[in-house]
Order: C-alpha cells, then sequence, then structure tokens
C-alpha cells in the first residue's frame, strides 16, 4: 500500500514567519512539505527556488516535496536534490523528454513525480507511470494558491487509479493532489484514490502558529481515516 500523506503547501504561508509555521504543521501531524517553484513563464508568478528549500530542509527532518511549474526543469534539478527535495515533480507539459527527466531525478537519489495539468489527460502518462514513483493531479491551473477546485478532477484520479491497477503499479505509485482542497472537499478527494493531499491556503488562512497547527490537525484527522 502507499502511504497517505498530508503535505501543506507554504505558498501561502507569511514568509515573515516561515519558520514557526512550518514547525506549527509539523506539531499538527504533516507528513512533509510540498514547494511550489514558480518561474514567471510555465505560471504567470514568481515563488522561490532552491535556496528557500534548502533553508527549510536544513531545519526540519521532513519529506520534501518539490513541484516544479518552470521551463527546462530538468537543468534545476540536480540543484533541488542538493538543498534537500526528497521528492520532485515536473510538469508533463514541459518536459520533451519526461523520461530521461524522472531518470535524472531518481539516479539523484529522489522520488520522481509527473504532474499534469487540468486539461491534460491521463492517458497521457500510460508510458511513463512504470518509471514514476508519483504522479500529481492539478485540480487547479497551476500558479497561484486559493483557487477553486475543479471537480473533473475527482473523474480523472479514478481513472489513473484504474490505470494504475491496470499496469499493476497500484501498490508501487502514489497519486498526489494538489489545488483548492478544503476541509468540505478532501474526503472526496480520497476516496477518488488520492494518496498525497496537497492544501495551502486551507492551511495558511493564518499567519499564527497555534492556528495554523489546529488546521493541519482538522486534515491529519481525515486523512488518517483513509489509512
Ligand atoms: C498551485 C500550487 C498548489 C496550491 C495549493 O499552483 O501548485 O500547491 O497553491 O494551494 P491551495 O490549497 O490554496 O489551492
Ligand atoms: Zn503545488
Amino acid at each position: 500500500m502507499v502511504e497517505k500523506k498530508l503535505l501543506p503547501s507554504i505558498l501561502n504561508a507569511d514568509f515573515w514567519k516561515l519558520g514557526s509555521l512550518v514547525e506549527a504543521t509539523l506539531r499538527g501531524g504533516a507528513d512533509g512539505l510540498h514547494m511550489d517553484v514558480m518561474d514567471g513563464h510555465f505560471v504567470p508568478n514568481l515563488t522561490f527556488g532552491p535556496m528557500v528549500v534548502g533553508s527549510v530542509a536544513r531545519k526540519v527532518d521532513t519529506f520534501i516535496d518539490s513541484h516544479l511549474m518552470i521551463e527546462n526543469p530538468t537543468a534545476y534539478i540536480p540543484d533541488f536534490v542538493k538543498n534537500g527535495s526528497n521528492a520532485i515533480s515536473v510538469h508533463w507539459e514541459t518536459e520533451r523528454h519526461l523520461h530521461r527527466t524522472v531518470s535524472l531525478v531518481k539516479e539523484l537519489g529522489s522520488k520522481a513525480g509527473v504532474v499534469i495539468n487540468p486539461a491534460t489527460p491521463v492517458e497521457c502518462l500510460t508510458e511513463i507511470l512504470p518509471f514514476a514513483d508519483y504522479v500529481l493531479v492539478m485540480s487547479v491551473n497551476p500558479g497561484f494558491g486559493g483557487q477553486k477546485f475543479i471537480p473533473t478532477a475527482l473523474g480523472k484520479i479514478e481513472k489513473l487509479k484504474n490505470l494504475l491497477v491496470e499496469l499493476g503499479l497500484e501498490k508501487r505509485v502514489a497519486i498526489e493532489v494538489d489545488g483548492g482542497i478544503k476541509l468540505h472537499n478532501v474526503e472526496d478527494v480520497l476516496k477518488a484514490g488520492a494518496d498525497w493531499v496537497v492544501v495551502g491556503s486551507a492551511i495558511f488562512s493564518s499567519d499564527n502558529p497555534k492556528e495554523v497547527e489546529d488546521n493541519t490537525k482538522r486534515f491529519k484527522e481525515i486523512i488518517e481515516r483513509y489509512r
């Protein structure tokens, strides 16, 4: 069985208080952290790169999942690994030589993920699934936190689950879901087949560590029921 994980996305955190808010999510039971890396080209927004990932990864002992929303992700993979990323996902839409990229991530010792945008069909993944450690199904268009969940993502998660079963990979390849996940829809995502759940604004809606810890606990309690 693939392990269930709650991965808070720091994208919407108050960066002035990043350290104490990250620690609050870990006290609340987060299973790792999701790092949204954006370059202003692949997506219309800019965030942070390997340096910020490294600053966090050196201070906390947890699973670091870097989601690269950048052009030419392959060029930056060694830097993300050096800075402590345990898992790195690249968009299907960005990389022409996806098999080479996925192989590089694994050779360098991280878990390799492939991400699909809302308009990209699950069928595109058939050939890369045997080489991937996880698939990230976007349930919003990448670029910003706080967007509304696109409901057709649920059907895509189910389809992906069936495809993994068909290929005999369902016990090895994790399904991650990212975007618009709130307390009212997290169970739908889990029921559809999600293993790793990314939550941004619903956890970091406050800059008060106690509230961030409590928000994390609420999601964690629900995810625990699906283990
Ligand atoms: C969107 C990012 C997501 C997102 C999560 O491009 O990949 O990680 O910001 O934040 P919420 O939960 O607010 O959608
Ligand atoms: Zn993300």
